[in-house]
């Protein structure tokens, strides 16, 4: 990397041969915190491989409007085929020009009306413990309108905990690519194959399956995201994998940022009542959600070419990492950083440090549905249920999305 201007850069090189990755080990947040607070760009290495922190917000613009140049080396193609959340070039573009006609349809009152309906048949006639483990019941409620509202699925995906429990090892293995050499992950993958084949081929059989009725409708639904593939030479593999692809996009992240909004929620219950009757502030309150626990906490991206940006060249092979999460939380962007006041962002925020979705040429596809569907989520549980808070706190436990160590609220009828 070769610094154009006066901003600064620091190089960590740690242990040889392990470079951070012992730190990084006990404690992703605080190693990384740690290298935010040195220098606007920071060289660092974990294990296999050195990446540059990149702390300065118009850098993080100007590499995600570059999605060419910089691309996304994420080995995950075993569980998603080639679907759009890890292709690269042409075939990203094209997978992303279907897709998105499908989320830009505005058809909300169509979106809103099935989103309800799936989560009141999650939630109805439901009795609750007094103490509630919430990440399964967000799990199973995102689980479910994401399979409804995408595909029209009703009652047939029985999702085995055996595929939701292989979804979540690979997630945990994915984590650790960072730091492992691609030749491990690529071996690794390939002898774990088997193991986690047998369980992701009862997902895509299914999945295969909607597929297949799906182009044998008389009158296929042009609300169904499958609509979008119908005309495509590779229908089947490419709608599958698609399919597959949204669900690993769309469950967990929407699934967690659930969760941590009833965390931060359920130590307040006025503000519970007020976002009952007020929209704006149930806005503001996702986004401050979303700014403090971005469920899609960091990525990398690889420079393919030399890049010239603005304060900065970045040399072909260059791994650059990105965090919204270390953003979000760093006092040069954000008064009382780690504090939750979701009417900060009645007044100024700067919008080049806030990008819980992402930003540019990829950024989420899903974002306006996952607004929607958080929003229709927290009113319905909320009109319901008072949230209360239990002894264990969630802590950030950051895999591949933001995970906490666990989401145990106590919950009263209204
Ligand atoms: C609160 C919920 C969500 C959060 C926080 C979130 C966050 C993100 C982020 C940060 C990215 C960009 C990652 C990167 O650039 O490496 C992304 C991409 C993506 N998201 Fe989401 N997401 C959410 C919900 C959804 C939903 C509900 C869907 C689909 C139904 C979805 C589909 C996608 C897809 C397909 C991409 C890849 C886009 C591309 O590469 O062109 N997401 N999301």
């Amino acid at each position: 990397m070769i610094l154009k201007s006066n901003l600064t850069y620091e190089k960590v090189a740690g242990l040889p041969y392990l470079g951070l990755l012992p730190k990084y080990l006990r404690s992703k947040l605080n190693t990384l915190s740690d290298l935010r607070d040195r220098a606007d760009f920071v060289g660092f290495r974990i294990g296999a491989k050195w990446f540059t922190l990149i702390n300065h917000p118009e850098t993080v613009q100007e590499i995600m409007a570059l999605p060419y140049k910089f691309q996304k080396n994420i080995n995950i193609n075993l569980l998603t085929g080639d679907g759009v959340l890890t292709s690269n070039g042409e075939k990203w573009y094209q997978d992303r020009k279907i897709l998105q006609q499908f989320f830009i349809q505005q058809d909300i009152e169509f979106k809103k009306e099935i989103i309800e309906k799936s989560i009141c048949s999650v939630l109805n006639n439901r009795s609750f413990d007094p103490i509630i483990d919430f990440k399964k019941l967000a799990a199973e409620l995102t689980f479910k309108v994401i399979a409804i509202s995408l595909f029209g699925e009703i009652d047939s995906l029985k999702v085995d905990p055996l595929v939701r429990n292989t979804f979540d090892a690979i997630s945990k293995f994915i984590s650790k690519t960072p730091y492992l050499p691609n030749w491990y992950t690529n071996f690794f993958l390939q002898s774990q194959k088997n193991n986690f084949e047998n369980n992701i081929k009862i997902l895509k059989d299914h999945i295969l399956n909607l597929v297949r009725d799906f182009k044998n409708q008389k009158n296929p639904s042009s609300k169904n995201i499958l609509n979008c593939f119908l005309h495509h030479p590779n229908y089947e593999t490419e709608a599958t994998q698609q399919i597959i692809t949204m669900i690993l996009a769309g469950y967990d992240t929407t699934s967690l940022t659930l969760c941590w909004a009833l965390f931060l929620l359920s130590t307040r219950p006025k503000m519970q009542e007020e976002i009952l009757h007020d929209d704006q502030l149930l806005e503001r309150v996702l986004k401050e959600v979303m700014r403090l626990y971005p469920a899609g906490w960091a990525w990398t991206r690889d420079a393919v070419e030399d890049v010239e940006l603005s304060h900065v060249k970045f040399l072909k092979g260059s791994k650059v990492f990105i965090s919204p999460l270390l953003m979000h939380r760093d006092p040069r962007f954000y008064d009382n950083p780690s504090e939750f006041i979701p009417d900060r962002f009645l007044h100024f925020v700067n919008h080049k440090a806030y990008f819980p979705f992402g930003s540019g040429a990829r950024i989420c596809l899903g974002k306006s549905f996952a607004m929607l569907e958080l929003k229709i989520m927290l009113k319905s549980l909320l009109t319901n249920w008072i949230i209360g808070p239990t002894d264990s706190e969630p802590i950030m436990d950051p895999q591949i999305t933001l995970e906490g160590s666990g989401f145990f609220f106590t919950a009263q009828r209204r």
